[in-house]
């Protein structure tokens, strides 16, 4: 049982802003207290759903945004082009309105409803691309994105996995504020992998402070596709000529700045998100479960003075349509999670 807060915390800042965009960065960390119970180590979980477009990639948009109108890429009034899973293209978004630069967004088929939602809200202008062929394939995001740019006077597409005011953004604001927090005691940084910015930027940063700092890469099990043929599934199983392919790496992947790689699999990750809810009461978004999940392993045969720091990039809300839905669940292969966490099917209203 943890022990209610006998009263509200005391004002400590006028907490008083002149724009939103002064609410990036300098998010909380929490000590997780019920599920380290008998571990000797302290795990805290920097919760990144309290930037203002709530999640971490506000920060990347921030920073890019910044660096390209000061390097001359992002002219005045030019149109932003960025493809992805949707919180990037929300921070850009965001940031963009901000600015006077419009957005498009070349969203993913299953980009979730609440996210595409609100980059309606926001004003984007967004054209369905796929990530599940070649990227040279006309129809792959990135294509578009490029035919987009090629077609628009002015227009920029920003690459997030090879820009590198995208890890400078960690390395400026992440970084720093976990190696503060923890008044440098942070001895693991885990975070979950797609661009590779978080992990290198601030990885890179507290190694920097610290070269004992672990840095230990999260991701979904590497022989689940769309991972399977990919090459952090090679150098994660250590097959030999991986470096050969590292050429088509996200240029923002710094290997030399990762001690670790660790996958889980979607099913294991589900399933503990609602223990994580009902324990911690926190609801977080799969890749922040992820991470928490391979946190808890490493705590459990760290040392006592370790302090594990974990990387939640974002909210569960923005997932209760599919990993965190009932009936998506049952209709998806995992319909003994559903029943465990929400009971027997029968008899229900269904919604
Ligand atoms: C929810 C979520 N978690 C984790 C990541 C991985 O972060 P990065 O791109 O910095 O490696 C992303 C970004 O793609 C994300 O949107």
């Amino acid at each position: 049982m943890t022990d209610l807060p006998r009263r509200f915390p005391e004002v400590s800042a006028r907490r008083v802003y002149d724009s939103v965009l002064d609410l990036v960065g300098d998010t909380p960390l929490v000590r997780l207290n019920a599920l380290t119970q008998g571990l000797p180590a302290t795990v805290y979980v920097k919760l990144d759903h309290y930037n203002i477009g709530g999640s971490s990639k506000d920060r990347i948009g921030l920073n890019i945004v910044r660096e390209a109108i000061a390097d001359g890429s992002l002219g005045e009034g030019a149109r932003i082009i960025e493809t992805g899973q949707g919180n990037t293209s929300l921070g850009l978004a965001l940031v963009g309105n901000l600015t006077g630069h419009p957005s498009t967004v070349i969203a993913k088929p299953d980009l979730s409803t609440s996210k595409l939602n609100l980059l309606k809200m926001l004003g984007a202008e967004i054209i369905p691309g796929r990530f599940d062929v070649d990227h040279t394939d006309p129809e792959h995001a990135w294509a578009i994105a490029e035919a987009k740019e090629t077609r628009t006077p002015g227009s920029w597409w920003v690459r997030q996995q090879e820009i590198a005011s995208n890890p400078d953004a960690h390395r400026l604001s992440t970084g720093p504020e976990i190696w503060s927090q923890t008044a440098g005691a942070v001895t693991h940084f885990v975070a979950a992998i797609a661009t590779g910015g978080t992990v290198s930027g601030a990885g890179g940063y507290l190694r920097t402070q610290n070269p004992e700092v672990g840095v230990v890469a999260t991701t979904f099990d590497l022989d689940e596709k769309p991972w399977k043929e990919s090459n952090l599934n090679k150098t994660f199983h250590r097959l030999p000529g991986y470096e050969e392919l590292e050429k088509d790496w996200p240029d923002n992947i710094d290997l030399d700045t990762i001690t670790r790689i660790e996958a889980r699999t979607k099913a294991e990750v589900i399933d503990f998100a609602f223990r994580l809810a009902r324990a911690e009461g926190l609801l977080l978004g799969p890749s922040s479960v992820l991470s928490i999940l391979v946190a808890l392993d490493l705590a459990a045969t760290a040392q006592p003075s370790d302090v594990i720091v974990v990387f939640s990039a974002d909210h569960a809300r923005d997932y209760t349509h599919a990993e965190y839905n009932e009936q998506w669940l049952r209709a998806n292969g995992f319909a003994e999670i559903a029943e465990r966490w929400f009971g027997p099917a029968e008899g229900k209203v269904q919604r």
